[in-house]
């Protein structure tokens, strides 16, 4: 097998490989694939658009990875957990090839950028090789290992036509609620964090590319869209739109049909007053927002490079909740970082209490190879950070046990998205909380009024009082 290592983008355009879809139909007529996704909901985002170029191909998608003939896994390197199954995954999909010699294992997602050809020293059944730079040129890329080459396509900066992307359908399993990417990468330099090297700079995605596939989900009978990227709220900086994200959200809103808009992940920095009265005043932004804040402590916050301080983030929860009194918020934390000491980690309990967050995404700290925060001095010992992370949750079970009670008898609005074929549907409010109720099918896609008979942190049971829209 000749080796290929595509490195630049000049040496992949001077191999001028550029995609023929049609002939790439032809040549892969009626051939599976499986697709395993791990990471965040941008990598489930890519997925979809990746599902959406096999189709195109003429792939057709099979829940066993055992008759596939392509094996797809989207990775995620956030922290050394994922990473794991990463490879612990590569080693039983390598038996693919005993049964069908043919059979091709793509890796693309974070992983594979960060590890590039390593990945395949480690792992050399890998066939082809992406990432979300490159996601366009999969149909050249399965063409290449056709011919009995190796395709890794890993390249040091996007490259420039990477908006080719959005021309590809997705292919999405929900059909009332779609992600929508406005903006790839992310500009900040946190120091635990990889994502500024396996999803590069900020990049948005132009106005009118967003909007077009807002409209065309909803002709498809989209009723809830949410925007995505890692620091969503930068959007638009790059463009030299100065109204940023909250212009979008104002563009997104005048779509004739959309119905609920949601986005993820804010950064608080970035949370502008603009953004905040945007929010307040749509009314189909979802009254739910996910804020990371990471630490509690000023000094830990510092030295993660997050550019703002403990008051300055509780500030903008009061910002927020004075102009949306019901607003949801969910976070991210990381416990265990660095010089973490006890008095911070309190800091990181202390906020949590004032601000009582719905829902919070809490992580061990993971040091990345090549972060800064990977070299610092003082590393918390695991047992402290297991620890410590059980107190957070501990507190966290007691202060979503109180919210939970405070939503019963309260009337919501809810999305119905899912029947589960015994009479019973489920939905979310407008605070992303899943609600159960009994109905028929004609409640699918439907807004519907519910009275929450019963809560618990992680879901409720309602009744039905009224269909709204
Ligand atoms: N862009 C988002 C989050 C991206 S990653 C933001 O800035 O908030 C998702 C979450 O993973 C982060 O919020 C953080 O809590 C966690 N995370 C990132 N790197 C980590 C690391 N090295 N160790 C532990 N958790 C980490
Ligand atoms: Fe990572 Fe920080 Fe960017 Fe979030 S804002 S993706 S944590 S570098
Ligand atoms: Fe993971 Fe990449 Fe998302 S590292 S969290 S898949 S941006």
């Amino acid at each position: 097998m000749r080796v290929l290592l595509f490195k630049t983008l000049r040496v992949f355009s001077e191999l001028n490989l550029q995609a023929d879809f049609e002939n790439h139909k032809i040549f892969t007529m009626s051939k599976k694939y499986y697709i395993k996704t791990f990471g965040c909901q941008m990598n489930f985002n890519d997925s979809e658009r990746l599902r959406g170029i096999l189709k195109t191909m003429g792939y057709e998608p099979t829940e066993d990875w055992k008759e596939a003939d392509l094996i797809v896994l989207n990775t995620c390197t956030i922290r050394e957990k994922p990473d794991q199954k990463v490879l612990s995954h590569l080693g039983e999909y390598r038996k693919i090839k005993e049964k069908n010699p043919e059979a091709l294992i793509a890796v693309s997602g974070c992983l594979a950028q960060r590890m590039g050809w390593e990945l395949v020293q480690k792992a050399p059944a890998v066939d082809i090789m992406f990432s979300s730079f490159n996601m366009h040129q999969l149909p050249e890329l399965v063409n290449q290992a056709q011919a009995g080459y190796r395709a890794v396509a890993i390249l040091e900066e996007p490259p420039e036509d990477e908006d080719r992307l959005w021309d590809f359908p997705t292919e999405r399993d929900n059909p009332y609620c779609a992600y929508v990417t406005v903006i790839k990468g992310c500009d900040k330099n946190c120091t635990y964090c990889v994502v500024p090297f396996t999803r590069g700079r900020e990049r948005s995605r132009p106005l009118e590319s967003i909007l077009a596939e807002v409209k065309t989900l909803v002709e498809d009978g989209v009723r809830e869209v949410h925007l995505l990227g890692q620091n969503v709220t930068a959007w638009g900086k790059d463009l030299g739109l100065s109204e940023g994200f909250a212009l979008l959200l104002r563009k997104v809103a005048e779509i004739d049909g959309v119905e609920r808009i949601r986005f993820t992940t804010g950064h608080p920095l970035d949370l502008s007053d603009e953004i905040i009265e945007a929010m307040a005043e749509i009314p189909q932004v979802c009254d739910a927002l996910h804020l990371p804040f990471q630490s509690g402590s000023d000094r830990i916050l510092e030295m993660m490079d997050r550019g703002y301080t403990k008051d300055f983030y509780i500030g903008r929860i009061e910002k927020l909740r004075e102009k949306i009194d019901t607003i949801a918020l969910s976070t991210d934390v990381i416990v265990g970082f660095p010089g973490e000491t006890e008095e911070d980690f309190k800091e990181t309990l202390d906020l949590i209490a004032r601000v009582r967050f719905e829902q919070i995404f809490s992580f061990k700290f993971s040091p990345r190879p090549g972060t800064p925060a990977s070299e610092m001095e003082n590393q918390v010992p695991d047992d402290v950070k297991t620890r410590r992370m059980s107190q957070l949750l501990a507190l966290q079970k007691s202060i979503m046990g109180e919210i939970a009670r405070e939503y019963e008898g309260s009337v919501q609005e809810v999305l119905v998205e899912e029947g589960r074929g015994d009479g019973t549907y489920i939905g979310r409010t407008t605070t992303n909380r899943w609600v159960s109720l009994q109905g028929n099918d004609k409640l699918l896609g439907r807004i519907v009024k519910v009275k929450v008979k019963r809560s618990s942190p992680f879901n409720m049971d309602g009744e039905l009082l009224e269909v709204l829209r």
